[in-house]
């Protein structure tokens, strides 16, 4: 026997004095292609829903400081990037708008104006890249002129009266070709109202993708940023979910499916992968994470310091939504990791 540990030398002749272990887990380990055979889960881009942000003007295209390497692009530009995104294998896109000031009022009259931006860009979009699947987003915040998701009265928000909107928005956008709404409001009852309304206007394939456990996040910072839709006072707590609670997730979805919901979310994504674990648990419907703004930002900020390798983060990342259980991610990330993954 040589001194030498030679690489090809047999396990045997080197740990002849060792208490034989029966079960070897790193054997599936040895080489990637071997682990790539007992993977378990896989990112694939067709899991990816990428949000983006358009404004009015033409020929413009916005940077968000708190949100590198994502921009606000007016419609035409926002065209150009749609094409690019499809050709990458990237099946469906989420629309936010910013709204001038100029438009924004305390009940969101703007947010069901037939003509205005999200029903604009809908059918140019639709137009352009049939193909693409279209999500509107269903709140009132960006068209608020108080930041928030509903009709404001004595610095409370209203409940039914802003359902009552929303079903507006809801009707505007399907009638403008989108494929899901996805109410991002958190107001009680809204999932029903929007299906029922959907459904007597002959809209029985518009599906709703709900954002069930929607908590009240200070991940929500950037994109509040991107839309300039920070509340003008207070918080969203008491329409969006505690932070600390889980079972109430649960109730929150399983109205949400009761009510007519095609898909339900979880929003944010990663420091609820508990929440995400659990619904898929309870429901066949597929599950969608928000890989929210706060998160992004965070891996872009350490990314830009070199303190953390910006592509691998990712990519484990967003493979810990799907091992949780997301069947869907919405991220602005989508198109880099369409790029990664090609
Ligand atoms: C608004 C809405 C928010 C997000 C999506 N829709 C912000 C909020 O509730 O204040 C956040 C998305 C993100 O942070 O990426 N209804």
């Amino acid at each position: 026997m040589t001194d030498v540990i030679n690489p090809s030398t047999p396990q045997s002749e080197v740990s002849q004095n060792i208490t034989p272990v029966t079960q070897r887990p790193r054997r599936l380990r040895r080489t990637e292609t071997l682990r790539r055979m007992v993977r378990e889960n896989t990112l694939r881009v067709e899991d990816l829903i990428y949000p983006l942000f358009v404004m009015e003007g033409e020929a413009q295209r916005e940077t968000i400081p708190s949100m590198p390497g994502c921009d606000r692009y007016t419609l035409d530009l926002l065209l150009q990037e749609v094409r690019e995104v499809y050709e990458l294998g990237i099946g469906a896109i989420a629309l936010f708008p910013l709204i001038p000031s100029a438009q924004k009022d305390n009940a969101g009259t703007e947010s069901y104006n037939p003509d205005g931006l999200i029903p604009r860009a809908v059918q140019t979009i639709k137009q352009a890249v049939p193909d693409i699947l279209i999500i509107t987003d269903v709140a009132l915040d960006p068209y608020s002129s108080e930041g928030h998701d509903g009709i404001v009265q004595d610095g409370k928000i209203l409940n039914d009266e802003t359902v009552a909107v929303l079903v507006k928005q809801a009707l505007v956008q399907a009638e403008a070709g989108a494929d899901f709404v996805a109410p991002s409001d958190m107001m009680d009852g809204r999932v029903g109202a929007i299906r029922q309304a959907l459904d007597a206007e002959g809209w029985i394939n518009v599906g709703i993708l709900a954002y069930s456990a929607k908590y009240a996040s200070a991940y929500y910072g950037p994109f509040r940023d991107a839309l300039d839709s920070a509340p003008k006072f207070g918080d969203k707590k008491t329409y969006q979910m505690d932070a600390a609670n889980a079972r109430e997730a649960i109730k929150e979805v399983e109205l949400d499916i009761a009510e007519g919901a095609d898909i339900v979310m979880v929003k944010p994504a990663l420091a609820y992968l508990d929440i995400i674990y659990q619904i898929k648990q309870r429901t066949n419907l597929p599950v969608a994470a928000y890989n929210v703004s706060g998160e992004y930002a965070m891996i872009k900020a350490a990314a830009e310091q070199g303190w953390i390798d910006e592509k691998k983060v990712i990519l484990e990342t967003l493979t810990s939504m799907k091992r949780a259980g997301a069947d869907l991610i919405l991220t602005y990330f989508a198109k880099e990791v369409a790029l990664m993954l090609r």
